[in-house]
């Protein structure tokens, strides 16, 4: 059975103290079922989010982002065993603003995800196209050849550690979501992917999340969807109230599947 997951990515946003506050109150309300709960607050407080969640079942925590090298002279980065010295189990690697404002190229994501995973970390890897893309109608053609460059290239010992993360950029932080459909489509061809490549085993074990405008209103549709299992969750996740309500939609799926 897939693994349900619903993860936060706070972004550039809340101090420790406010991120403190939020966790907590998540903590306290959410009914989780067998779905995880990852908190991904900024480098600041990670550590401290990961005490406070620490012997609480079904939650985790994930580092927005990770260098590749081991350590060395990368002023303002962050390594792999860093990230695992803390006891965060989860990176979240590939995402639209690390590609599109830190250049973050396909060559670059693989040589980190093989450091998390090297490190015994899990990743959550993102994918998703333009609007460009989208309107040209090459979106298929577009992701997969995303997930060809980086995760399809490592070995299939190394895949079942990798949680794949949908966003299409049109859909990100602007209110407009991809419909079930369009978010059942676009699943259902990288599952397809991942059967060719890694065998049918993995592809029905690998967890894809739906990222991009993720709300309350919107989350149930979403995660019925079959190839749905969970949701990569940017401001909706900034609100306890929103994000346990997210996570209240992820509980019932799960619960009926
Ligand atoms: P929003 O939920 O704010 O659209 O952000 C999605 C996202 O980028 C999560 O990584």
């Amino acid at each position: 059975m897939r693994k349900f997951i619903v993860a936060g990515n706070w972004k550039m946003n809340t101090t420790p103290k406010e991120g403190k506050t939020l966790a907590k109150a998540v903590l306290k309300k959410a009914k989780l079922g067998k779905v995880k709960v990852i908190f991904g607050p900024p480098f600041t407080h990670l550590d401290k989010i990961q005490r406070l969640i620490k012997g609480r079942k079904g939650f985790a925590t994930a580092a927005q982002n990770m260098h590749q090298a081991d350590s060395g002279a990368y002023t303002g980065e962050i390594s792999a065993d860093m990230i695992r010295a803390i006891g965060t189990k989860y990176v979240i690697i590939g995402h639209s603003e690390r590609r599109q404002y830190f250049k973050e190229t396909n060559a670059i994501l693989l040589a980190k995800t093989k450091k998390a995973l090297e490190n015994k970390r899990k990743v959550i890897f993102c994918c998703g196209e333009s609007l460009g893309t989208r309107e040209k109608g090459t979106h298929f053609q577009y992701v997969i050849r995303q997930l060809t460059s980086t995760i399809f290239k490592l070995s299939p010992e190394e895949f079942k550690d990798i949680i794949i993360a949908y966003e299409p950029i049109w859909a990100i932080g602007t209110g407009k979501t991809a419909s079930p459909e369009q978010a059942q489509d676009m699943h259902f061809a990288i599952r397809a992917a991942v059967k060719k490549k890694m065998g049918e085993k993995l592809a029905e074990k690998v967890s894809i999340l739906y990222g991009g405008s993720v709300k309350p209103a919107n989350a149930l549709e979403i995660f019925k969807q079959p190839d749905v299992d969970g949701g990569l969750v940017g401001g909706a996740a900034l609100n306890a109230d929103d994000f346990v309500k997210i996570i209240d939609a992820a509980r019932k799926t799960d619960m009926g599947r």
